[in-house]
């Protein structure tokens, strides 16, 4: 079960230009994310937002148990120093494309081959899957969540929108071009109120492409 999650202003946007983005969801918004962290094995994020963040990937908002941290970081570009890092008893790891700078003891990388010029989502599920993570979430940012959607590698994705204008900044999602409105993803929907904020929690499961060890489990 993979997730992807979102959260974004009215306008569609996730971060101010700098790169801000805290907090664009509120309490409610937030309680949330901390609960589909505390539902998962593994979370996970790209080094952008890693890098701009500094997130520590824990549950303290909810009850429940932390899940492994992971970065993908083809190019080995955060630091030991990182937050996400921390030695707290969990599960530490990097995703990679090769050589990197070398990381403190019992951070665990894992080396996934380049194709297309990107680590595969479906070759990073399998990856994840050997190391026993099967419940994930893709926390952002925008250009994460949005190559696994492409890559049809979503079953959920959640987005929730708070009732704030950013004007500016970067979008949520992106994929390839499409000409026509009518040849947009379109998916069903499940609408929940969060405080102020809205969820669409979106079913991907027709468009979910199975690859591998995830095949096999379900
Ligand atoms: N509102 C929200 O819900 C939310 C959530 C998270 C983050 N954010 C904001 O979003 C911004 C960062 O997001 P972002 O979209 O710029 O970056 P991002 O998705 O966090 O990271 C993108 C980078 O991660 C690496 N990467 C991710 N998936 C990859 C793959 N399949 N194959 C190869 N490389 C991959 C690449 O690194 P290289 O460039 O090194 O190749 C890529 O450039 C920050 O401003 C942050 O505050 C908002």
């Amino acid at each position: 079960m993979v997730v992807g999650q979102l959260g974004q202003s009215l306008d569609g946007r996730i971060a101010t230009p700098t790169g801000h983005s805290h907090y664009i969801n509120g309490p409610a918004g937030l309680n949330h994310l901390h609960r589909l962290r505390a539902l998962v094995d593994a979370v996970v994020v790209g080094v952008g937002t890693a890098l701009a963040d500094d997130p520590q990937l824990t549950v303290r908002r909810v009850a429940g148990p932390h899940p492994a941290r992971v970065v993908i970081d083809p190019g080995g570009r955060l630091p030991a120093g990182a937050r996400m890092f921390a030695p707290d008893g969990v599960r530490r790891l990097v995703l990679t494309a090769g050589s990197r700078p070398p990381l403190p003891d019992g951070i665990e990388v894992l080396e996934v081959p380049r194709t297309g010029g990107q680590l595969a989502p479906a070759a990073i599920l399998v990856a994840l899957a050997a190391q026993g993570f099967r419940r994930v979430l893709i926390e952002g940012g925008a250009n994460t969540v949005s190559r696994f959607l492409s890559a049809g590698c979503l079953d959920r994705l959640h987005i929730v929108v708070a009732p704030i204008v950013l004007g500016s900044g970067p979008s949520g999602l992106a994929l390839p071009p499409i000409e026509r409105a009518d040849q947009a993803l379109r998916v069903p929907i499940s609408v929940h109120r969060l405080g102020d904020e809205v969820l669409f929690d979106c079913d991907l499961s027709a468009q979910r492409v199975l690859v591998g060890r995830a095949n096999k489990s379900r």
